[in-house]
C-alpha cells in the first residue's frame, strides 16, 4: 500500500483555512493555493535520493550532497490542477509539466480522456499528479490509469483536500501510488462535495459561476 501523507505543517494548515472561507476572494485564493503547493513540493521531494559529491569551500575541500539526478515531471489535472503547478515549479524548476483533461460523462458519471500531453521522456521521470480535492477518486484514478498506460511507473498524487473516500479508491485500485494532501476531510455530501471541503476548486480558483 501506498503512504498517505498530511502535510500538516502550520503554515499550510494556516493557509488552508483561508482558501476554505468562502469570503475569500480569486486572486487570494489563487495566491494561497500557489503558496500552500510550493510548501507542499517541499514535502512530496523530501526522499529524494542524495548523491555525495566534492565541493571545495573558501576553507576546504569537501564531501557535500545533491539531489541524485531524479527527474521529474508534475502532471495537474485540468482545469483545477493548473492552479497548483506555478507553485511547484519554484521548488522544482527542472521539473517538465504534462497535462491530463478529464470531463464526467453526465449519464455514466465516469471521467472520459478528452486531452493528453506529457513530456517525451515521462516513464522515466517520477510524476507528481496534481488536482487541489480528491473526493471520489474517479478523476485521480483515471489519470493514474492513463500515466501507467503510456508506460509510466514513478507516480505520486498531490491534492489539498480529500473525502476518506477518494483515499480509498485511489488506495485500491493504485496500491503502488503515495498520497500527500494538506487535509482528509470528513465526507462527500449528496451533490460529491467534499465537507467541510472548500467548494469547486475550480470555479474558486479561476473566477468562474
Ligand atoms: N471538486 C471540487 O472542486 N470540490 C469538491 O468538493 C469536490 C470535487
Amino acid at each position: 500500500m501506498g503512504t498517505l501523507t498530511i502535510c500538516d505543517h502550520p503554515l499550510i494548515q494556516h493557509k488552508l483555512t483561508y482558501i476554505r472561507d468562502k469570503d475569500t476572494k480569486t486572486k487570494d485564493f489563487r495566491e494561497l493555493v500557489d503558496e500552500i503547493a510550493t510548501m507542499m513540493a517541499y514535502e512530496i521531494t523530501r526522499d529524494l535520493p542524495l548523491e555525495t559529491i566534492s565541493v571545495t569551500t573558501p576553507i576546504v575541500e569537501a564531501p557535500s550532497n545533491v539531489i541524485s539526478g531524479r527527474m521529474l515531471g508534475v502532471i495537474p489535472i485540468l482545469r483545477a490542477g493548473l492552479g497548483m503547478v506555478e507553485g511547484m515549479l519554484k521548488l522544482i524548476p527542472a521539473a517538465k509539466v504534462g497535462h491530463i483533461g478529464l470531463f464526467r460523462n453526465p449519464e455514466t458519471l465516469q471521467p472520459v480522456e478528452y486531452y493528453v500531453n506529457l513530456p517525451a521522456d515521462a516513464t522515466e521521470r517520477l510524476l507528481i499528479v496534481v488536482d487541489p480535492m480528491l473526493a471520489t477518486g474517479g478523476s485521480a484514478n483515471a489519470a493514474i490509469a492513463s500515466l501507467k498506460s503510456r508506460g509510466c511507473t514513478q507516480i505520486k498524487l498531490m491534492c489539498l483536500i480529500a473525502a476518506p473516500e477518494g483515499v480509498a479508491a485511489v488506495q485500491q485500485a493504485h496500491p503502488d501510488v503515495d498520497i500527500y494532501l494538506a487535509s482528509l476531510d470528513s465526507h462527500l455530501n449528496d451533490h460529491g462535495y467534499i465537507v467541510p471541503g472548500l467548494g469547486d476548486a475550480g470555479d474558486r480558483m479561476f473566477g468562474t459561476k
